[in-house]
């Protein structure tokens, strides 16, 4: 009885944040949408909410409007590519060129004007092999 106890609490301990990141991702699986901005409509707006300006409820999603971060492409790039936290991964959910779309659509919108036009050869040298869950 004991030993499976503590099996039980170890497991359940390491859950909450892999079940997030596989629930998002399993959900957005087959996503046909290939515009950016039907690329966020569909996959980024349930966290990073309409207008993209973000939500601090049962978790903190940083607003994507008027976000420094986003002038250098590489950045946003790489966050849907790998994911961070409770950002999902979309490295073997999305294509390059849906990714290269949605990053153009959130660098040029929400009072977003930054230069330079994400290509999906600049996705596909980013992109890492499709990480694997664990269990
Ligand atoms: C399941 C919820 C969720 C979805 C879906 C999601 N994100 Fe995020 N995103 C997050 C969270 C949470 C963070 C903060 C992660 C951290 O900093 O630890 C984040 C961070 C980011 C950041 C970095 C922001 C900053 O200020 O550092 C960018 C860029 C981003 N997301 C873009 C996107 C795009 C584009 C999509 C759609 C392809 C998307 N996200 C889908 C939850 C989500």
């Amino acid at each position: 009885m004991r030993p499976i106890f503590l099996v039980l609490i170890v497991t359940c301990g390491t859950l909450p944040q892999r079940a997030l990141a596989d629930a998002a991702t399993v959900s957005t699986r087959g996503v046909t949408a290939v515009g950016g901005a039907s690329v966020y409509r569909e996959v980024c707006q349930g966290c990073h909410m309409p207008g993209g300006r973000g939500a601090v409820g049962a978790g903190a999603f940083p607003a994507l409007a008027g976000n420094g971060r986003l002038a250098a492409a590489n950045y946003p790039i790489t966050m849907v590519l790998n994911g961070r936290g409770g950002m999902p991964w979309f490295n073997g959910v999305l294509s390059d060129t849906q990714i290269a779309n949605v990053v153009n659509y959130v660098r040029t919108h929400f009072s977003n004007n930054y230069a330079g036009t994400t290509t999906p050869a600049d996705v596909a040298a980013l992109r890492g092999p499709v990480p694997k869950l664990e269990h």
